[in-house]
Formats: C-alpha cells, sequence, structure tokens
C-alpha cells in the first residue's frame, strides 16, 4: 500500500449513521487525507457541503488536491476538533448537519521517518501533527521531569513499568540528548528486557502511542470536541466519533454518556444544575468494523464507532 495512503475506515457505516442526504452540510473535524471527507461529498450531491478541518497543515493540502473536482461544496480550514464554534463562526456557517472526527494520526504521518512517530526512524522526535504547535516529543523526553515523565508514559495504564522506562530515560539523558524515535525504542526494548510483545508487537508501540497522546492532547481534544460538535449539531444533526484504541475509547464513550445523561446532580437531590440532556447516545458499546474489514485492513481491528444524535432542546 502507497506510504501516502490512508484507507478511510468504516465509509459505509459512517454515512449510515451520519445520515448524508442531498443538500445536507457536515464538518469533517480530522479531514486527513479526505477519504471520508469524498465520501460524504459523493453522497450528499449534488449539492451537500462539507467543512473539513484539520491541525495538521500538511493534510489540508492532500485533501485539498483530492476534493478539488467537488469545487464550492468543500471549504478547508486548519484548526482543531476542540475549536469547532469558533471554526463554524470563522466560516459564517450557522449549524450543521453532522460533524465526524476520525480520531489519531493518518497513516502517512505514521509512516513518514520525517514526522518522528514511528520507532524505526532517524528523524527528530517529534510526533506533532500541528507542526507549528511547539511541544514535542523530543521535548518530552528530554525536558520533563522524572514525575512527570511517570505521568506521561502512565497513559498507557502501566504506572509501574512507566517508572521504569521514566528511570531510564533520566539516567540516560545525563550522558547526552535521547534525539531519535530509534534511539528511544531501544532504550525502551532494553528497559523491559525485550523487543515483542505476547502479541508480537514491538514493546515500543504503546510508549510511543502514550507520547504522541500527551503532545497531542489527544484525549483533552475528544472531551472539548465533542462537547463543541453537540453546540454545533442542529436539531437530530448527528455526531459519529471512530477511535482507534482503549484509552480513548474510555473517554468517548464517557463524555458523549455524560452529555446524555444532561444533570450531574446526585439523584436523591433535586436539580440545581440545569443540565438537560443534549445527546442521544445510538452505539452504547461502539460499533466494530465487519470481518471482512478487519480482514483487509488489519488496523481496524481496534476501531470502534460510536455515534449520537442531537437532542433537540425542550
Ligand atoms: C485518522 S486521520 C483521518 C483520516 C481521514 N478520515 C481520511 O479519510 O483520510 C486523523 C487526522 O486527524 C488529524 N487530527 C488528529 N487529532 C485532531 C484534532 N484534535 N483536531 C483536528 N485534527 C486532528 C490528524 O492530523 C490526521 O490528519
Amino acid at each position: 500500500m502507497d506510504q501516502l495512503y490512508h484507507p478511510p475506515a468504516m465509509v459505509a457505516e459512517v454515512l449510515e449513521y451520519l445520515q448524508v442526504r442531498r443538500g445536507g452540510v457536515y464538518l469533517d473535524s480530522t479531514v486527513g487525507m479526505g477519504g471520508h471527507a469524498e465520501a460524504i461529498l459523493e453522497a450528499s450531491a449534488p449539492d451537500g457541503v462539507l467543512l473539513g478541518v484539520d491541525m495538521d497543515a500538511s493534510a489540508l493540502q492532500a485533501a485539498g488536491k483530492r476534493l478539488e473536482r467537488f469545487g464550492p461544496r468543500v471549504r478547508l480550514v486548519h484548526g482543531r476538533f476542540s475549536q469547532l464554534e469558533t471554526l463554524v463562526a470563522q466560516l459564517g456557517v450557522g449549524q450543521v448537519d453532522g460533524v465526524l472526527a476520525d480520531l489519531g494520526p493518518s497513516r502517512p504521518q505514521l509512516l513518514s521517518p520525517a514526522r518522528g512517530f514511528s520507532f524505526d526512524s532517524e528523524a527528530r522526535l517529534d510526533a506533532r501533527y500541528d507542526r507549528q504547535q511547539e511541544l514535542t516529543a523530543w521535548h518530552v523526553v528530554n525536558r520533563f521531569s522524572r514525575a512527570d515523565l511517570v505521568r506521561v508514559l502512565s497513559l498507557t495504564g502501566k504506572p509501574h513499568a512507566a517508572r521504569r522506562i521514566a528511570n531510564a530515560i533520566v539516567a540516560r539523558r545525563a550522558t547526552g540528548a535521547i534525539d531519535t524515535p530509534r534511539e528511544l525504542a531501544q532504550l525502551i526494548r532494553n528497559t523491559l528486557g525485550r523487543a515483542k510483545t505476547g502479541g508480537s508487537a514491538d514493546v515500543a508501540t504503546e510508549w510511543f502511542m502514550a507520547i504522541r497522546m500527551f503532545v497531542n492532547r489527544e484525549l483533552e481534544e475528544a472531551t472539548e470536541g465533542i462537547e463543541a460538535a453537540a453546540k454545533i449539531l442542529s436539531p437530530r444533526g448527528r455526531l459519529v466519533v471512530l477511535s482507534w484504541d482503549g484509552t480513548t475509547h474510555a473517554t468517548v464513550r464517557r463524555k458523549m454518556r455524560e452529555l446524555e445523561k444532561g444533570c450531574s446532580c446526585p439523584p436523591e437531590l433535586p436539580c440545581v444544575c440545569g443540565r438537560t440532556p443534549v445527546l442521544k447516545l445510538l452505539t452504547p458499546r461502539g460499533r466494530q468494523a465487519t470481518a471482512e474489514e478487519r480482514r483487509i485492513n488489519p488496523a481496524t481491528r481496534t476501531c470502534r464507532l460510536f455515534a449520537a444524535e442531537k437532542v433537540p432542546p425542550p
């Protein structure tokens, strides 16, 4: 598969849950290489509109090329999922009929050695989606205190191993900076005393993922983005989120449930918060890709689709 190709996941399910129709206005908040956006534009022809957002300027460029044939039906803007309210206001759009967020990195980001995501890369540690952002993986690994490193690495849910790796990083820094993903991966393998997990993945994988999630504020983005999406959806508009790892699945589910519940007061007391349900969750457990898609594209084995509908105001 071409390094620059990112196969969009669960396309049929995304279109089904978004209820894409002609003339609708849709917002793809992680437009990436434009695969889902293209499918939405085709399904909403001849006059549906697609607003595409991404933190990565080079992804927007690639999406722009791919979607050129749709002309004025497409508008692309640099920004974040968490900033949807401001972004739609900038674009002069009121409410939208559907919001999609396909969280995490794209294949080209992961595989391009220059982006410093993959652990065989000899480029400088980086892992930013937005290359205008100051914080990089290099800074986390080389400048964070031992305690802060433990906090970041504990995003794996393995605090004991996180402490061992943080200690090894701090000890190694005494002899010079850890500059490349390859050096960091080797240090992690040496510290854990093995190169592969039981499932034969590289043991460095989950630790790189924790650093990437921290650098890009991925869990905060998921929470704030869902909150923002719920505000810009028209009544009965749909929100679809694709997430790719257990920690993000739990974060997305928790936020959607919170917005479904509305009131956050103790159940035995009268409500003083005044919050009412904003979303209705359509996929309580999250949906998986079909067995056929998982076979063709093994990356989708971990993918879950969460969908919700905007509850009309009382
Ligand atoms: C999995 S890819 C999306 C692929 C896309 N659905 C497609 O069909 O090509 C994720 C994209 O979202 C971007 N991204 C990740 N988190 C983001 C966020 N919080 N806000 C905006 N863009 C984000 C990444 O830069 C990447 O380009």
